[in-house]
């Protein structure tokens, strides 16, 4: 992607970007509901959040890159433990806080589900805390579906919150489904 004059570069998060990424998260930690993470995360706890995002596999973490600048990621995860629940991955994507509205978030999209696509994935699933217009827009642009509100399932800044699950369909067509 082109904004101006400088190139947008999507490529997978590597050590060099801990420090940022962990600041971006731990803005919405702070700041929002959007992650029901109350304390800020260290930066070395995310090592081991790191590792488990290698270049290949399920579970990828992508960031968006200008000018040596971290402008966001996006990562797919596990849904839960258990191992039936393997083919579903987890997605989230946040973005620098000033760096939102530019469209970085269907490019980080863009390059996820592109790399998920030979993968063995079947559901994508995204919890979404409400409300979050542009989040809820950004999923379904991307094909997921509603699949259920949790009413107030978290509590966080002394009020309850909703979380809207949504689901996307990966790899070969379903027939009849
Ligand atoms: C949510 C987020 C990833 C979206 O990425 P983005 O690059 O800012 O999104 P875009 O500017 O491309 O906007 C996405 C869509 O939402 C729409 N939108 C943006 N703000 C909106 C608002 N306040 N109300 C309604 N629609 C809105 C845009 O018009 C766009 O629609 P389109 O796809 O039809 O063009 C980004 O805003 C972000 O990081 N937010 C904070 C962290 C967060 O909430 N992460 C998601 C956790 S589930």
């Amino acid at each position: 992607m082109r904004d101006g004059t400088t190139a947008i570069r999507v490529r997978p998060g590597v050590y060099d970007d801990l420090v940022a990424l962990t600041g971006i998260y731990n803005h919405y930690v702070v700041h929002t509901p959007v992650t029901f993470d109350i304390a800020p995360v260290d930066v070395d706890a995310r090592r081991a959040w790191l590792d488990a995002h290698p270049a290949t596999g399920r579970h990828r973490l992508l960031v968006a890159e200008e000018a040596g600048t971290v402008l966001g990621y996006a990562t797919s995860g596990p849904f839960r433990d258990k191992q039936a629940y393997e083919t579903s991955v987890e997605t989230s994507v946040y973005l620098a806080p000033g760096h939102t509205g530019r469209g970085l978030g269907g490019l980080l999209y863009d390059a996820l589900f592109e790399a998920l696509a030979t993968e063995d994935v079947h559901r994508a699933y995204a919890g979404i805390t409400q409300p979050n217009a542009a989040s809820m827009r950004l999923h379904e642009r991307f094909g997921f579906r509603p699949a259920g509100v949790m009413e107030q399932v978290g509590r966080k800044f002394g009020a309850f919150w909703d979380v809207a699950w949504l689901e996307k369909r990966l790899g070969r067509p379903e027939p009849g489904r």
